[in-house]
């Protein structure tokens, strides 16, 4: 097998921290280099190689590339949906820039392959919202989505012009308990977890009956892994592919905490975060992935709050 050198850049976010550990064993620790912005993550430091890299710095992930023979890239780093219409120009220019930059260096320097992650973002209000196929209308109303949209594109094109092995999920939201997300709409299902288990109580942003697609974050993660690792003529779309585990809403979640924490409450006060989610899919069709490469989740909601409540009373963050 050939030997791969992996950079990750983004690595101290919401999937980067889980998915630099996942990589380091099955590549080993010294063949993948965590990267960020930021000083390493809590969980990252002292864990394996670490390098200070800020995604749109073309050049110092230009040397980072030659210096260590890397061979693969996975390109994290980006601005959510709620943080993105904050600021919609910073969000395009980060989101597009570090991606475009990097499929160039991905063509110069013959990376074997390069990981970008989509979102159920690209789709929008005019999509069909129940079991939302691979191939659809999509008219994404948030600059996240525009611009993950725009991303999955430029990936496609640059398989086909030059042959670049990139490859790409629209993740759900994904719920994780080593590391918090940042500016998503999805957030919430993350943030009720914690406030569960710290006041027994928690404030919706999202009101009661919201369905999203949602996905546990170790399902993600392989996912994610056995993606990359498919041989490539499985990979039948060069878009970024739907995968789907579950779908539900605030109502349900807390239930599902419920029953573990009976006396748990849950209230709601919808904010901007609202009309985002309204815009987005209620729940995906992933047929393709599953035939294609196999995709299987493995967690749905209960099971998926009782490793959450388990692991976030066992954890010392
Ligand atoms: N979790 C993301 C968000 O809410 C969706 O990709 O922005």
């Amino acid at each position: 097998m050939k030997k791969e050198k992996i950079l990750i850049l983004g690595a101290g976010g919401q999937i980067g921290v889980e998915l630099t550990l996942a990589l380091r064993n099955v590549f080993g620790t010294d063949n993948v280099i965590a990267s960020d912005i930021r000083e390493a993550h809590p969980i990252l430091k002292d864990s394996g190689p670490y390098v200070m890299l800020n995604a749109m710095d073309a050049n110092a992930i230009h040397e980072q590339i030659k210096k260590e023979g890397i061979t693969q890239v996975y390109l994290l780093a980006a601005l959510l949906s709620a943080t993105g219409e904050k600021d919609p120009k910073k969000a395009w220019e980060i989101n597009m820039q570090s991606l475009l930059q990097l499929l160039d260096l991905g063509v110069q320097e013959k990376l074997s392959k390069i990981y970008w992650p989509s979102s159920i973002a690209v789709f929008g209000p005019t999509t069909p919202r129940q079991e939302t196929p691979q191939a659809t209308v999509v008219e994404p109303r948030t600059v996240y989505g525009i611009s993950k949209y725009a991303g999955e594109l430029w990936c496609q094109y640059y398989h086909q012009r030059w042959g670049l092995d990139v490859r790409s999920l629209r993740y759900p939201g994904l719920i994780s308990w080593k590391s918090a997300p940042g500016g998503g709409t999805t957030d919430y299902a993350v943030e009720i977890y914690h406030e569960a288990l710290k006041h027994k109580k928690y404030t919706s942003f999202l009101s009661e009956n919201t369905y999203l697609p949602m996905m546990y974050m170790d399902d993600a993660i392989r996912g994610t892994i056995e993606l990359m690792e498919a041989p490539a003529e499985q990979m039948k779309t060069r878009m970024a592919y739907n995968i789907s585990a579950m779908s539900f809403s605030p109502k349900e979640i807390a239930a599902s905490i419920q029953k573990h924490i009976p006396d748990f409450a849950i209230d709601y006060a919808p904010d901007f975060r609202q009309q985002i989610a309204d815009g987005w899919p209620q729940s995906i069709n992933d047929a393709e992935a599953r035939a294609h490469w196999h995709w299987q989740h493995k967690f749905d909601l209960d099971k998926m709050t009782a490793e959450m409540l388990s692991n976030l009373r066992g954890a010392v963050l």
